[in-house]
């Protein structure tokens, strides 16, 4: 079930926020793996095989602090999200989807597009009903190029979907597809990044995170 969005950023619910490493708590259960076998191939596009499982662990973190979302909804939104950039042209995700207005490139609606339909290919066999389909796929429709989040759910898959940024492993693989340096990129990250998050849980775990980045990377010598 979706929840409205409280006013932004959310507060937290439920006391302590865990900011640690996010490899210290890679996502939970078996329950999803048949979604994940699924889609397989999809992940081999523009860094999903590493961008979804990180940014998983980050949406159960998110649904700990927040316990009134459906973290099933969030967890298999999130899972799938971008998979339909499998299903765009390859060579125009550089060109188009990291340059000039990105946010607005038409093959950002592509890939939110996409995913819809494989959400809707993937999840009904595997037991999923009618409306849970269509919850993730309201979130998945537009979380690139919507401005605004519809509900609790919606922001949390937004906030684990920048979170993953944060991370050595996230700035390693998007400063290049950026063609910037680690400081540059990172920079960017505190000034544009950070300031989207809808939640103060994702807040806290952002800026923690990106704080630890930098410090190991020695961004603020080698820029
Ligand atoms: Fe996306
Ligand atoms: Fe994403």
């Amino acid at each position: 079930m979706i929840h409205e969005l409280p006013p932004t950023p959310v507060p937290i619910t439920n006391g302590a926020v865990d900011t640690s490493p996010i490899g210290l708590t890679p996502a939970s259960g078996v329950d999803l793996d048949p979604i994940w076998k699924a889609v397989v191939t999809e992940t081999r596009t523009r860094g999903n095989d590493i961008h979804l499982p990180i940014s998983l662990a980050y949406a159960e973190r998110l649904c700990a602090a927040y316990p009134d979302a459906d973290d099933a909804i969030v967890r298999v939104a999130i899972l799938l999200h971008d998979v339909g950039w499998a299903r765009v042209d390859e060579s125009r995700i550089i060109s188009e989807g990291f340059s000039g207005d990105w946010k607005k490139a038409q093959i950002r609606f592509e890939h939110e597009k996409q995913g819809c339909i494989i959400a809707r290919e993937v999840l009904p066999p595997l037991g999923y009903s009618p409306e849970f389909v269509e919850a993730v796929c309201a979130i998945i429709d537009g979380h690139d190029t919507r401005h605004e989040a519809h509900s609790l759910e919606d922001a949390l898959m937004r906030d684990a979907d920048r979170l993953w940024r944060f991370t050595t492993a996230g700035i390693a693989l998007a400063s290049g597809w950026f063609g910037m340096d680690p400081a540059t990129y990172t920079d960017r990250l505190y000034e544009q990044i950070i300031p989207e998050l809808l939640t103060e849980a994702g807040i806290a775990m952002g800026r923690t995170e990106l704080d630890r980045s930098t410090a190991l990377l020695k961004t603020a010598v080698l820029r």
